[in-house]
């Protein structure tokens, strides 16, 4: 009964350490920092713009996520945007641009 107990308690754990698809809860943390500090230097501290365009839920609204992904990812080429590839990897930024999309709480 213990035993059963025991198993049946690490199992919700061990799915969150299994699964890849979104970033730890530490990492999460400093994901939503880099947000409001790196891309709030120029889309508002707030996310309400600045010299990037807003990022707020309803700014984004209607943009596709593979749009904003690649936006994130290869930056726009001849604007200040850049890309973020080198500092962030495919999960850690599909899961930033879900939060913007989402709406993001006080980055
Ligand atoms: C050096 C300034 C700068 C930084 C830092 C920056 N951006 Fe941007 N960003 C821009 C500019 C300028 C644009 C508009 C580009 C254009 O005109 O095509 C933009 C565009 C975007 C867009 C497309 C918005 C839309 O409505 O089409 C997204 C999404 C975005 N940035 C997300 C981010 C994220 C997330 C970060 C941080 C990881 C970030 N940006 C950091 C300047 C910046």
């Amino acid at each position: 009964m213990f035993l059963i107990l025991i198993v049946l308690l690490s199992l919700p754990v061990m799915d969150v350490v299994a699964d890849s698809s979104i970033p730890t809860a530490k990492r999460q943390g400093e994901l939503l920092h880099l947000l409001r500090h790196d891309c709030g230097s120029c889309h508002g501290m707030t996310l309400q713009g600045g010299l990037g365009p807003a990022l707020t839920q309803e700014a984004l609204a209607g943009k596709p996520m593979e749009y904003l992904y690649l936006t994130v990812r290869d930056g726009h080429p001849d604007t200040p945007m850049p890309p973020w590839r080198g500092l962030l990897d495919d999960t850690e930024i599909r899961w930033l641009v879900t939060q913007l999309m989402q709406g993001v709480q006080n980055p």
